[in-house]
């Protein structure tokens, strides 16, 4: 028996320049789209691996490896790259250096019209150190549950929403957009079932305080698709139109891609991910990598749904980040295009 199987006749590969890092890409003319009328034909994707991805690494990524990711998501046509979060630095010792980012990136969106750059703000001191490095766009970040709200903002649910007002009022005052994520919104690992009408109470209060979108996490990974068309029903019942609503699966379980389509098929057309699949909550335990945008860019240019991704460019600049972490990159669709050892 042939031990090699023979490569499929449509493929070709797209090298990088020899004697660089650069992978190379495998390129299919795959997956044929067949549209379905149910899904909408353009989903903006929230790529967060910058923040979410690298947050949770174990190494701390140079600086200049930093603002290269980015510049490389926005040139593969991701329109909104998370850059970083002005967090306590000795609670999120990986990002500490926002400050020295952000200059690196000044020049991004006159290069790629549309591109967004947002960080995450806790509070107000966090605000200041943002809007001094003139980010356009913020994210506060509650929790639907009291255990997660004290471990990753030392305060209790309601003491973070106040803490998250004031950041509101004087972000959108000034024109910045702040959206607001909101975890644990499928359960917790500490504890246990999170009932929807608790997630839509602490949702609505980001809503009613200013936020312009709302992001539903599935912190640790644990939702699955009907518990997906449940809160979001909900939310909608509530009178959120569903444009505010986007998603954010970790793929802990194997489920993101899942809940993904459920969520699209209930109007949703934001949706979160990670290139690479690199993600995860140093103060959530459990918390895995977020849906890695390689698998969501396949999905949906399967369906026909319009992303403005290339994803051979994509999936190169999560190979060329795994060479720099030393592991290989989680994302099946990645590995698939790569080699397993991507
Ligand atoms: P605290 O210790 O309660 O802070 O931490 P505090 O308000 O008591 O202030 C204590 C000191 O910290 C003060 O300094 C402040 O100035 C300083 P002092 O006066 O004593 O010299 N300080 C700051 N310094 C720099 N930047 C700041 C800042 N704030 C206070 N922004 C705090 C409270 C919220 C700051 C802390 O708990 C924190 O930074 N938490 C961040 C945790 C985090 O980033 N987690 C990961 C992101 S969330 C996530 O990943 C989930 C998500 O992906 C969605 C999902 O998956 O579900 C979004
Ligand atoms: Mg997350």
């Amino acid at each position: 028996m042939n031990a090699t199987p023979p490569e499929p006749t449509t493929a070709r590969a797209t090298a990088g320049a020899a004697g660089t890092a650069e992978p190379t890409v495998l390129e299919l003319g795959l997956p044929q789209p067949v549209r379905d009328p149910g899904l909408p034909a353009r989903v903006r994707i929230h790529e967060v691996g910058a923040r979410d991805g690298l947050q949770n690494e174990s190494a701390l990524v140079p600086v200049e490896v930093k603002a290269e990711f980015i510049a490389r998501l926005a040139a593969a046509g991701l329109r909104t790259v998370e850059a970083t979060s002005f967090v306590h630095p000795k609670w999120v010792p990986q990002l500490a250096d926002a400050e020295e980012l952000m200059p690196r990136l000044a020049d991004l969106p006159a290069r790629h019209p549309g591109l967004r750059l947002p960080v995450l703000v806790p509070n107000e001191r966090g605000l200041d150190r943002a809007l001094a490095h003139h980010a356009g766009e913020v994210a506060v970040f509650a929790s639907a549950t009291e255990t997660f709200a004290r471990r990753n903002l030392n305060r209790s649910a309601d003491e973070a929403m106040a803490m998250f007002r004031p950041v509101v009022e004087r972000a959108t005052g000034a024109g910045t957009p702040v959206r607001g994520y909101l975890s644990m919104c499928f359960g917790d690992p500490w504890e246990g079932p999170v009932p929807v009408d608790q997630v839509v109470r602490h949702g609505l209060a980001l809503l009613e305080m200013g936020c312009t979108e709302l992001s539903l996490g599935d912190t640790i990974g644990v939702a699955t698709p009907g518990h997906v068309n449940a809160l979001i029903d909900a939310f909608t019942r509530s009178g959120v139109p569903v444009g505010q609503l986007a998603v954010h699966f970790h793929d802990t379980y194997g489920q993101a891609l899942a809940n993904t389509l459920a969520a699209l098929r209930s109007g949703v057309t934001v949706v979160d991910a990670s290139a690479g699949g690199l993600g995860g909550c140093p103060y959530a335990k459990s918390a895995t990598g977020n849906l890695a945008t390689e698998d969501l860019v396949w999905m949906l240019h399967g369906l026909g749904i319009e992303t403005g991704v290339n994803l051979a460019a994509l999936a190169a600049t999560s190979g060329w980040m795994a060479r720099h972490l030393g592991r290989p990159s989680p994302s099946r669709t990645v590995r698939a295009l790569l080699g397993p050892t991507a």
